[in-house]
């Protein structure tokens, strides 16, 4: 059945679901066996306040190994293993940072200095060459960065106290999550910056944290170019702001990970759904325009990708403006094939403009959405990694495009009865040179599956916003299924890969001349 021509055309914005309006009833905050919260539960249903929840040391590899664990121990000079010359390495680590914390203002120095004592092993491997020309080059008015060392440390310091409970792994295979408040992130986002975490700093393949982020700051440290520059601008001032007494940010944080179990995986061949809603503009962002709805993080499996180091695309640049999502990097494995990472209720701090090159901090943000229930701003936000192509042509390979069927489904599909609409864009076709005619079918077939509108940012490119708007056209007019654009893609791929990637008919071409033979032989 052939659908009127005007419903068959893109919606505005303004039709599709966001939040606040399609939130849904959550109940008192509660843990469970997978849903671990960082706070004591009951003082918060009784009035919203925020308490740590009480816990105690684990030093087990389920957990987040902690620099003020008991249990995480420094060997002094020449001393082996379980000697009496072993101390506990928090009591240096405090040392250092109590003393740096008395200070007005502390230097470059003083905070390699103190990084240093408790971390011997990189004496001269370790540079602060970034964060010593920063703080040198940026101008004095803005240079607040001396007084502000010292209120990083007093805020790392207080790790014992802010963070009682021990931190689950986010592991692989494991479907689960952690609500944790936006002063516990600080103080262990100060402990990152003070690079205070034991185990984590090493890429050894066999090291027990291989398959997490690196999450010592000591990447974001040297090797100083104006990438760096903006970044720690950018970091620097969400310390400012969460260590300046005036500011009050009292609210909590979650961290979901998702893995799509083998039985719930679609049988894209047989759906029959048809597409949903979609709004493609070249104009604005996925997360200023998409506000309110299912952000797509375009992520790395290592989720926050090269923030700590030189990466400067999408995801980097939603980490520094949204510096509590870098946290996840300290609790979240690898995600693989079939995960994904829901983080809801962060705050934006900064504004931004350009990308890669151009990107400069462009100054504070003021967060004006409104909260949840549970006192998390109306943020979600979704990391799914798409799948990195070397060589763009080895895309047209019908395993890769169902492994991103999937890794998409496992990020879109809804987990209560109201769900906004997703904000995304061209996922997967930057960094890691992904075709967007192809991401964009993937992506409106999963909307569709699971259906869920999609806003579709195509990020200034007006030939892919028309494209697609045409193309989507074509869809519905012709009442395509999802299973349909399965088989076309498939399709689509054998020709791929019989002319050896040279086919130069491109992906909506060629699906427009499989659904509308007649008319492209005229
Ligand atoms: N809103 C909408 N579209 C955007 C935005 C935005 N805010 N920013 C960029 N784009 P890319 P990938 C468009 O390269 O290919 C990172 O290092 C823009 O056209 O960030 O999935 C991760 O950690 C851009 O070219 O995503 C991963 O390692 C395109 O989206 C890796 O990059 C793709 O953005 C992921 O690379």
């Amino acid at each position: 059945q052939k659908e009127d021509v005007s419903s068959s055309s893109c919606s505005p914005l303004s039709a599709l679901k966001k939040l606040p309006e399609c939130q849904n009833s959550l109940g008192q905050l509660t843990f469970s066996m997978t849903h671990s919260v960082l706070i004591d539960v009951k003082i918060f249903n009784r009035g919203r306040s925020l308490s740590p929840q009480e816990g105690r040391d684990v030093w087990h590899s389920n957990f987040v190994k902690m620099p003020c664990s008991q249990l995480s121990l420094m060997t002094t000079k020449g001393a082996v293993f379980k000697t009496t010359n072993q101390k506990p390495r928090w009591d240096i680590i405090k040392k250092q940072l109590e003393t740096l914390s008395k200070k007005s203002a502390a230097t470059v120095k003083d905070v390699e200095d103190a990084i240093l004592k408790y971390n011997p092993k990189y004496k001269g491997r370790w540079s602060f060459d970034a964060l010593a020309t920063f703080v040198e080059r940026v101008h004095e008015t803005e240079n607040y960065f001396k007084p502000l060392f010292p209120k990083i440390a007093a805020l790392a310091m207080d790790l014992p106290n802010s963070v009682k409970k021990a931190i689950p792994l986010l592991r692989r295979g494991q479907t689960a999550s952690i609500t944790l408040s936006q002063a516990q992130i600080a103080c262990l986002l100060a402990n990152a910056f003070f690079c205070t975490f034991p185990h984590r700093n090493t890429s050894d393949p066999k090291a027990e944290y291989h398959h997490y982020p690196s999450i010592n700051f000591t990447s974001l440290f040297e090797k100083w170019s104006e990438r760096k520059k903006e970044k720690l601008r950018a970091i620097m001032h969400y310390f400012h702001v969460m260590t300046d007494k005036e500011e009050k940010q009292d609210g909590l944080v979650t961290f979901e990970r998702h893995v799509l179990r083998d039985a719930d995986v679609p049988n894209w061949r047989s759906c029959k759904e048809k597409m949903s809603k979609l709004h493609v503009t070249s104009r604005g962002s996925i997360e200023t325009e998409g506000t309110g709805m299912l952000q797509v993080d375009f992520a790395a499996s290592r989720i926050g990708g090269g923030v700590l180091g030189s990466g400067l695309v999408q995801e980097e640049i939603l980490f520094l403006m949204n510096p509590e999502l870098i946290v996840a990097r300290l609790f979240t494995e690898k995600l693989a094939d079939n995960e994904c990472l829901v983080i809801t209720g962060s705050q934006q701090f900064s504004r931004y403009s350009g990308f890669g090159d151009t990107f400069e901090w462009a100054g504070p943000h003021k967060d004006n959405l409104p909260k949840d229930e549970w006192s998390r701003w109306q943020r979600q936000i979704l990391a799914i990694d798409a799948v990195f192509f070397k060589d763009r042509r080895d895309q047209y390979n019908m395993l890769k495009v169902t492994r991103d069927l999937n890794k998409a489904y496992c990020g879109f599909k809804a987990h209560f009865p109201k769900e906004p609409d997703i904000a995304t864009g061209k996922w997967g076709c930057g960094a890691f040179n992904g075709d967007p005619q192809l991401k964009a079918v993937i992506q409106l077939m999963v909307a569709a599956k699971v259906r869920r509108g999609l806003a579709f940012f195509t990020f200034h490119d007006e030939k892919l916003e028309l494209e697609l708007q045409q193309f989507y056209h074509l869809l519905v007019t012709e009442g395509t299924t999802v299973g349909k654009l399965y088989g076309l893609l498939e399709d689509f791929c054998a020709v791929q890969q019989a002319s050896g990637g040279s086919c130069q008919v491109d992906l909506f071409d060629f699906i427009r001349n499989s659904l509308k033979p007649s008319r492209s032989n005229l």
